[in-house]
């Protein structure tokens, strides 16, 4: 008899659809954490006054989807609307807080060289963790500024090992077996959840995002990075987790 342990084979499917029906609809997701980036203002097509309670629904509908002791991971951007910024990290923490959930951590991506000045969009993203029951202490192996965020797909993706430092937090921390991105765009999040060993489910209400998310193909070897997540071990190094690429 064999001894080999079987493999999983990762899942992908994709709704295409208005995600906030659809995270109404299903409760609470065993077994998920979701990861996910929400639509720009630009994207939506509202004033600001409506995208910003938009958003703060969404943020809502997301963690409501989240078991409480899982985690719900944002890739926002900051944007420059008319003649002021908007904050989508604050905005992400604010409405997190309205629905129960805590920062389990705050962290920076670069898009560019940290140094770099540019006009228009920042070169740096907000990457934040809400939870409702997942302690702070979890997120204490994430480097608290990611210089290597790996290549877009395309211009409004989030780099793919920024994405993987995400997931493998996720699977880590809270043995998630399934990635949820609710707004999935182009698949970054479900392609780097399938190639980590993980089921992926997304949404979006685009049919040309949709398909490109069920077909988008991502090697596991482009995510090996040594920045990778690492939680230091506990309690004299009885860490629990370990698990490990499945893939
Ligand atoms: C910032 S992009 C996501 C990019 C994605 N993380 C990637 O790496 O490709 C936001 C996506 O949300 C989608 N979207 C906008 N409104 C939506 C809604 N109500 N329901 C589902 N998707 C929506 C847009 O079509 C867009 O693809």
């Amino acid at each position: 008899m064999s001894t080999t342990p079987e493999r999983i084979i990762p899942r992908r499917t994709v709704h295409c659809g208005d995600a906030l029906p659809w995270l109404r609809a299903g409760g609470v997701r065993t077994g998920a954490a979701l990861v996910t980036s929400l639509p720009d203002i630009s994207e939506v097509g509202k004033p600001e006054r409506d995208w910003r309670a938009w958003f703060t629904d969404a943020v809502g509908c997301v963690v409501h989807a989240t078991p409480p002791a899982s985690v719900a991971l944002f890739f926002q951007s900051d944007v420059r609307h008319e003649d002021h910024w908007i904050d989508k990290g604050a905005l992400v923490v604010a409405a997190g807080a309205a629905v129960g959930a805590h920062v389990v951590f705050h962290r920076i991506v670069c898009r560019f060289e940290p140094g770099r000045a540019v006009r228009g969009r920042p070169t740096y993203t907000h990457l934040i963790a809400l939870s409702r029951a997942l302690p702070a202490r979890a997120g204490d192996g994430m480097p608290d500024v990611i210089t290597e965020p790996g290549r877009a797909v395309w211009p409004r993706a989030m780099g793919i090992k920024a994405a993987a430092l995400a997931i493998r937090f996720a699977r880590d921390e809270t043995g998630a077996h399934t990635i949820i991105d609710p707004f999935c765009g182009a698949g970054t999040v479900l392609a780097v959840a399938n190639a980590l060993g993980l089921h992926a489910e997304g949404v979006d209400l685009s049919a040309r995002c949709c398909a490109r998310a069920r077909a988008l193909a991502i090697e596991r070897s482009e995510l090996d990075d040594s920045a990778a997540f690492r939680a230091p071990p506990r309690d004299g190094g009885s860490s629990r987790r370990t698990a490990g690429d499945r893939r």
